[in-house]
């Protein structure tokens, strides 16, 4: 049977198109919304040509009990967050567990937390000096980036290697590992 998922992106939207391109043209994926807090985001100019329906919401509606319902109706098999910034609110994780996953540009426990999003994430790496970075894809709870992880994968950091530098690698293997990913959970 058919699985269907629903992406909540708050940017530009890189891995939601990836997500898009890989896996909606399979007959088995269907990518039933994305979703946005930003009525900006560049995610929804990324993911036009595919013709995956949009929604912006708003936080009055994100923290209803609308948006709840809203998932519910779509009744996705999961939810994906690729760079969304808004924390799940605790009912939607009580009602989809496992269902949700998120995907964090570092090797977590490292870098997560509140504020750790896209390029902070990158220079706390840098200014640690570490030998590595990556990607950690996890399931979500109600606590930022603290849900159990599904998979990481990791990329060596160089001396010459700047925050820009750190944050192209990162995004080579999000691209690469995201689709992949999601793709396994749903099919077991
Ligand atoms: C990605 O690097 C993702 O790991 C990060 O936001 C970026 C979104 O990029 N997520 C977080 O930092 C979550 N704490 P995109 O909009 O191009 O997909």
């Amino acid at each position: 049977m058919q699985k269907k998922i629903v992406i909540l992106a708050s940017g530009g939207g890189s891995n939601a198109e990836k997500i898009i391109d890989r896996l909606h043209s399979s007959s088995e994926i269907d990518v039933l919304s994305v979703i946005s807090n930003n009525r900006q985001a560049g995610v929804f100019d990324r993911v036009k040509p595919y013709g995956v329906p949009c929604l912006w919401i708003d936080k009055k509606f994100y923290q209803s009990d609308q948006f709840l319902f809203l998932i519910s109706n779509l009744n996705p098999d999961l939810i994906v967050l690729a760079g969304f910034l808004w924390k799940i609110p605790k009912a939607l994780v009580q009602n989809f567990p496992q269902k949700i996953i998120n995907i964090h540009p570092s090797l977590l426990p490292k870098y997560g937390g509140k504020g750790m999003y896209g390029a902070n994430v990158h220079q706390a790496v840098k200014e640690s000096g570490d030998d590595f970075t990556g990607i950690t894809i996890h399931y979500v709870n109600e606590f930022y980036d603290q849900g159990a992880i599904i998979f990481q994968n990791q990329v060596k950091i160089n001396a010459t290697d700047n925050v820009s530098t750190i944050a192209q690698k990162v995004q080579q293997l999000e691209h690469k590992y995201f689709p992949e990913v999601i793709e396994k959970i749903l099919k077991n």
